[in-house]
């Protein structure tokens, strides 16, 4: 009762504070803070029938020097960071009766981040906690005038056991229910994205931070390098890798990664069940008593095998050497790794990290039931409206698809939910968290390297526990993402998840107009609808993609034509969504601006790919620019929206029909 109580007082604490703190300038509104950030970024000098990027957010860059953000995403998740963090720090007063509440775990996590001394941060450090095997250290760390007993070694038991902290080296592994036989499960196995590692300097420096002397580490790192490149040579053979999807306009190389089941049927003709190689590397990441009955291998069944060919060439102590190389980038790929970790750092690494944890806090500090459901059917309307609009797509059946492929589109249309939040629908939320983190132990003492590797280790734990008992189609799922703020879909549940982190202005605002809201959360969504129409292989239905792909195919060479059949489309989509004839959306002039609505419509779009990069790693991604370039192109609106010529390279006289 006492710590019932207790925490009921915290949380009316937090939600005062939240009402009297939270910061507002108080004479704008939200549609004026929206035009007003779009406004700022935007190039009007420019010509927008020719570089709509340019004209829709030609200053982003210019604007963003200091702050570091590439993309509308990074200001997003930014917001949601500062609102995290300012909840974290009022965690600091309250003194917790109970050790293991969500609150306790959170602040103890958040707080060592902040205050732990600087050597539990070194590389040595976690990688002393982190070893190759329980009674193994790496290589380097053999005491000295002691040799390291390599015969100890396994390198698929030490790529197992950095799999639990979620640092995938040889292979990507997912797990899911199978659809088909709910008591069985399968197991998706890809190979793993990363790995460059062409800045010899930068590996050896790391060797040498760890204590590896100078000369050793110049001969060990051409071994390194040698292991590596056969690595990713193995990967690039692989012909059948195209089912990664990167985040949208982010410039992460962790693309998001979905399964299309109808997809894999194909693979299953080329799968082959029980490979042993692979089903051993399983059991050794995954607990003895789950039991899986397919594995789906996304990769070439002969990758094992190959793997070990790769490796055996090498010395032990090279191939213990790489993992440990491979573990260390991973290491300072996370947030908080590094000394100069500020408070908003920290408070990224629990958000990322602890992510239910953060998703309970916040929505009870800012959300609340109140809101929340709010939030829920402002979204809900707008994945209802692209919904309505791929449907009238669907019927009206431009290209000819049999009946069969017809319904089984709607069929799986219908079958789409969406959900704002990581946590369950239909359970307690502070109950599920609690029994989440159950086995979470954080202990007082200020060691960042430990904390954050039993954090990492736990949450994969908890992933893969889900799979010991009965998983159904209908099981909440937790699965561990990349932190970006974008909508997933998760197969195969069918339920595309909204993170809180993107119901930021001006991503989302649920008071401001429809104009704004359609257009970025409208096409996001739309995005993850298109992606169950993604090809079904060597059936009829693939038409559609052929036709469409290789009408895209004329225009720019593209790195991922896929990519941009989903940019096209998902933008006819919700601009019909919000113009076409069944639209619910208010189409009058708003008083806030001049600007004429469509064009409002496409200038917000267009703040999704403010991004210059050009991608070169894995060659897979097209550059914000030219994904902008072809999703206008392609729509007739555009170019009467915005009178160009049909000699404007934005308004070409032949547009690509994807429906
Ligand atoms: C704005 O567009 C003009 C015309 O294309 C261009 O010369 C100028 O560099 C752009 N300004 C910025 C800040 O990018
Ligand atoms: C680890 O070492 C301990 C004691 O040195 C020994 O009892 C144990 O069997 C070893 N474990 C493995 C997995 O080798
Ligand atoms: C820890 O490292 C950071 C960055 O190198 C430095 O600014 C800070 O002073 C160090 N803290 C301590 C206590 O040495
Ligand atoms: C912190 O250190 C990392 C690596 O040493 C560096 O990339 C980053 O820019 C630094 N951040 C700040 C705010 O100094
Ligand atoms: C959690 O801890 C309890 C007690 O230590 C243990 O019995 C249980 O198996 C653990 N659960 C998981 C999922 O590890
Ligand atoms: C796209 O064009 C390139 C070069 O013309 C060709 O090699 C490729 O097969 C085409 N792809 C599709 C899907 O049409």
């Amino acid at each position: 009762m006492e710590i019932i109580f207790r925490t009921w007082c915290l949380l009316l604490f937090l939600s005062f504070v939240a009402g009297s703190k939270i910061i507002r300038s108080v004479d704008s509104s939200p549609n004026e803070r929206i035009l007003n950030y779009i406004e700022q970024h935007g190039n009007y000098s420019a010509d927008p029938c020719e570089d709509f990027q340019n004209y829709a957010s030609g200053r982003f860059a210019d604007l963003h020097t200091d702050d570091g953000h590439l993309f509308m995403q990074d200001h997003i998740w930014s917001q949601y960071i500062v609102k995290l963090q300012r909840l974290f720090d009022l965690l600091k007063d309250r003194v917790f009766i109970d050790e293991n509440s969500v609150e306790e775990k959170v602040w103890r996590f958040y707080n060592t981040c902040l205050t732990a001394p600087n050597n539990t941060r070194s590389l040595r450090h976690y990688l002393e906690l982190a070893s190759p095997s329980k009674n193994l250290t790496w290589p380097q760390f053999a005491p000295f005038g002691t040799l390291w007993p390599k015969h100890q070694f396994n390198w698929m038991e030490t790529a197992a056991h950095l799999e639990r902290y979620g640092s995938n080296i040889f292979i990507k592994l997912s797990i899911e229910p199978n659809e088909r036989n709910l008591e069985s499960l399968v197991a998706t196995v890809r190979y793993p994205l990363g790995g460059n590692m062409n800045d010899v300097a930068q590996v050896k420096d790391l060797l040498i931070s760890i204590g590896v002397r100078s000369g050793r580490a110049s001969l060990l790192v051409n071994s390194i390098i040698k292991l590596n490149s056969d690595l990713q040579e193995l990967i690039k053979e692989d012909h059948l890798r195209d089912y990664s999807r990167r985040d949208i306009g982010r410039g992460s190389d962790h693309p998001v990664e979905y399964d299309d089941y109808d997809s894999l049927d194909s693979y299953r003709q080329r799968e082959v069940q029980r490979v042993p190689s692979i089903y051993s590397y399983l059991e050794m990441v995954l607990d003895p008593s789950v039991d899986l009955n397919e594995v789906l291998t996304i990769i070439d069944p002969n990758y094992f095998d190959s793997l070990k060919r790769v490796i055996e060439k090498y010395d032990e102590e090279v191939v213990a050497s790489y993992l440990m190389v491979r573990f260390s980038l991973f290491v300072q790929d996370l947030d908080g790794s590094h000394l100069n970790s500020s408070s908003s750092d920290c408070a990224a690494t629990v958000a990322g990290q602890m992510e239910l944890a953060s998703d309970l806090l916040y929505k009870n500090y800012y959300l609340g039931q109140e809101k929340l459901k709010k939030y829920t059917e402002e979204v809900q309307q707008i994945f209802e409206a692209v919904f309505r609009s791929l449907m009238v797509r669907l019927e009206e059946n431009k290209l000819h698809f049999d009946d069969d492929t017809i319904s089984q589109f709607q069929r799986k249309l219908f079958a789409m939910t969406i959900r704002v939040g990581k946590l369950p629908n239909n359970l307690n939320h502070r109950r599920f968290v609690t029994k989440f983190y159950d086995n979470l132990s954080l202990d007082a003492d200020l060691d960042f390297a430990k904390a954050q590797l039993n954090v990492l280790k736990h949450r994969t734990q908890r992933y893969l526990d889900q799979f010991k008992g009965v998983v159904s189609k209908d099981t909440y799922l937790f699965l561990p993402e990349d932190k970006n703020p974008e909508p997933k879909l998760h197969f195969p549940q069918s339920v595309i998840v909204l993170p809180y982190a993107m119901l930021q202005e001006p991503f989302f605002d649920p008071q401001s107009h429809d104009v704004f809201k359609v257009s970025l959360l409208g096409f996001s969504l739309a995005r993850q609808v298109m992606s169950i129409l993604h090809p079904i292989k060597k059936t009829t239905d693939t038409k559609y993609i052929y036709n469409g792909l290789a009408c895209l195919n004329q225009t720019t060479e593209s790195k991922d034509l896929q990519l941009r059949l989903d940019d096209v489309a998902s933008l006819g989509l919700v601009y019909d969504a919000y113009f076409g004839d069944k639209s619910e959306f208010s189409q009058t002039q708003p008083a806030f601006t001049n600007l004429p609505l469509k064009k409002l419509f496409f200038i917000n779009f267009a703040q999704m790919f403010v991004g210059d990069e050009v991608y070169v790693d894995f060659g897979s991604f097209d550059s914000d620019k030219l994904r902008l370039s072809e999703a206008v192109k392609n729509l007739p609106a555009f170019g009467e929206v915005f009178n160009c010529p049909t000699t404007a390279l934005l308004n070409p006289p032949e547009k690509c029909e994807i429906f």
